[in-house]
């Protein structure tokens, strides 16, 4: 019986082998199921009898990536990640349709949170939701249907809840709100027991709320925003930024933004993030990012290492 023994091959010649795609030391076996992984994870699909046979299916990672079958599926990865629920309506989850338009298009990913876009509802209630070309567009942070969803109920129409989703969104923030803090308004959230979400000079909700447009009304049809009145806020690191404008473009500058496209294209492919050991193909996906900007790129760089089919 043929076995497969361990040889010994030097860096030199390994790195050529790696270089040329041959998967090393792959056995039929192993290429199927490195095939039936990357098919299930990219696509949701049971690989082709094409990608199956393939001398290296790792090599299939890009095409796949350019299919809209991995659009769709990755545009409602984001939404899914973005929005506790699915949205009442198709143009609350407007996350999914600019992210499904950004991939389609081969958009950088800060297009998602800066792009010049609206989503406004189709033409009939349950109808696909539009993206439009909008020059007062801030991806789909300006989209009345999302701006609805999160304007929340604070008693001066602060948007505190938009403010969270923003860096939610954007970074990756993860806090847990206190509970039962109806009627509490900007100088109780003062206290030292709220002050530490609420106003801290880094990611303070109402810093970040006061440079948002605000709430005016309750009603979902007839409320409108107002233009943010108080002046810059110390946000970010106690950066001064007067607008959401300028806060999204701070966020998306930031090396925190690059590790979190990673993370999430790690989060994407391994249904969890990274873990310490990973480090090294972290870094090539950071450096993949940031050279090209694309998500693409940067789930492009976890699947087609060799440690993903390992
Ligand atoms: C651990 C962080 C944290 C602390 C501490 C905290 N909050 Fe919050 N708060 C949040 C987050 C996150 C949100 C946004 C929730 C969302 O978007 O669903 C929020 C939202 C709110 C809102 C807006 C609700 C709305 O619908 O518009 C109010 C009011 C509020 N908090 C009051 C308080 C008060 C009062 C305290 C202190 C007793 C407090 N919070 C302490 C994280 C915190």
């Amino acid at each position: 019986m043929l076995k497969t023994t361990p040889m010994k091959v030097s860096p030199l010649i390994l790195g050529a082998l790696l270089a040329s795609g041959v998967a090393l030391g792959q056995t039929a076996e192993s290429r199927a199921r490195c095939a039936t992984r990357l098919s299930a994870t990219l696509l949701g699909q049971t690989p082709t009898a094409a990608l199956l046979g393939s001398a290296n299916p790792q090599d299939n990672v890009d095409a796949m990536i350019a299919t809209a079958v991995f659009q769709e599926k990755f545009a409602r990865f984001i939404n899914a990640k973005f929005n506790g629920d699915p949205g009442a309506t198709p143009a609350e989850d407007a996350s999914y349709y600019l992210a499904r338009h950004v991939l389609a298009n081969n958009r950088p990913w800060a297009d998602l949170f800066l792009g010049q876009f609206r989503v406004d509802p189709g033409a009939t209630a349950n109808a696909d939701a539009v993206v439009v070309a909008d020059p007062q567009g801030l991806g789909y942070f300006r989209s009345r249907a999302w701006m609805v969803r999160y304007a929340g109920n604070e008693l001066d129409g602060y948007r505190i809840n938009a403010a969270y989703r923003l860096m939610n969104n954007v970074l990756g923030l993860e806090l847990v709100a206190a509970v039962n803090t109806n009627g509490v308004n900007a100088s109780g959230r003062m206290q030292a027991a709220c002050a530490g979400c609420h106003y801290n000079q880094t990611f303070g909700l109402d810093y970040v709320a006061k440079i948002l447009s605000r709430r005016v009304g309750t009603n979902a049809n007839t409320m409108t925003f107002a233009a943010p009145n108080e002046g810059p806020q110390p946000v970010l690191g106690g950066q001064m930024l007067s607008n959401d404008q300028q806060f999204v473009t701070t966020m998306v500058s930031s090396a925190d933004f690059r590790f979190n496209a990673c993370r999430t294209a790690m989060e994407f492919l391994y249904n969890r993030a990274e873990f310490k050991c990973e480090g090294p193909v972290f870094d090539a996906c950071m450096t993949a990012f940031a050279a090209s900007r694309t998500i693409q790129s940067a789930v492009s760089a976890i699947a087609r290492d060799p440690g993903f089919c390992q």
